[in-house]
């Protein structure tokens, strides 16, 4: 890795070193309700009906979905490059009494050996990544033939004028009704940052589809997740409902 590469995943792990503490508070973040649990259950039952998949969740985060996995009966190895997410994720693993392996690895190049595992999965990730169309590339070298990517992303920011009102509205509604910072628990990046990122502001479906094509994936499927927002938009204050209608999907493809 390059030096200038080297920095932008530091400032990466520190940004989420610092939301790691209240990552899981917000609603579309951490698990509010059983209803969520269970709509998120339903939907991964279609996605791989089978059980006792090994699955490789990258960008764990505080391993709100690695710990979902395992309850379902999946064998998970969880990374991502921030200690402090992992370090919550494994302390929750504990509480919630499931077994996974969490390791401090880059989602850009896992170094596990060719076809390890039988899901790549991943929910808000793609988005941070300086490399995204690598990391696909990657992720399908760690694939067994026939396994699937599993990818849950999102556009909340197309730099349109309408996503710029709704976020002062939010923020407005965040400061004077909830009264609270509405830039706490957020990551923050600078301008900076977000140049080096080529989808700062969501990843467009289009986008990861041609990737996933590109790399090769077959049978490429996109999966409705209307259940799983309404029940995370019930556990939402106003601040956050005015802004949560941005595209949301998850997309998979086989190897
Ligand atoms: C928005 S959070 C999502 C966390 C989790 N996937 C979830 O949906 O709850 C993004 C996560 O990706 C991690 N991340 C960002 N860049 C990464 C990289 N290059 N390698 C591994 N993890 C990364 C961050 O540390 C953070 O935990």
């Amino acid at each position: 890795m390059s030096a200038p590469e080297l920095q932008i995943k530091e400032l990466v792990a520190h940004k989420w070193d610092l939301a790691s503490e209240t990552f899981d508070t917000h609603a579309g973040h951490g698990i509010q309700s059983e209803k969520e649990r269970d709509a998120w259950k339903r939907i991964f039952r279609e996605v791989f009906p089978e059980r006792g998949l090994k699955i490789l969740d990258v960008g764990c985060g505080t391993g709100e979905l690695s710990i979902l996995f395992s309850e379902m009966g999946h064998e998970v190895t969880g990374i991502d490059i921030s200690r402090k997410m992992l370090k919550v994720a494994k302390s929750k693993a504990e509480a919630f009494r499931v077994d996974i392996t969490f390791e401090e690895v880059d989602a850009e190049n896992p170094h596990y050996d060719a076809s390890s595992f039988d899901i790549v999965f991943n929910r808000h990730l793609l988005w941070t990544l300086p490399h995204p169309d690598t990391a696909i590339k990657n992720w399908k070298k760690v694939l067994r033939k026939g396994g699937r990517v599993v990818i849950i992303d999102g556009v909340w920011d197309n730099g349109s004028l309408e996503t710029k009102i709704r976020r002062a509205g939010s923020d407005l509604l965040t400061l004077l009704v909830e009264r609270k910072d509405p830039r706490k628990g957020h990551c923050g990046y600078s301008e900076k940052l977000k140049a080096s990122l080529p989808h700062a502001g969501g990843a467009p479906l289009e986008k990861v589809e041609e990737y996933l094509s590109s790399t090769g994936f077959e049978d490429i499927r996109t999966f409705d997740l209307k259940e799983v927002i309404g029940t995370q938009k019930e556990s939402m204050p106003l601040s956050e409902r005015v802004l949560s209608s941005y595209q949301y999907y998850l997309v998979c493809g086989r190897k």
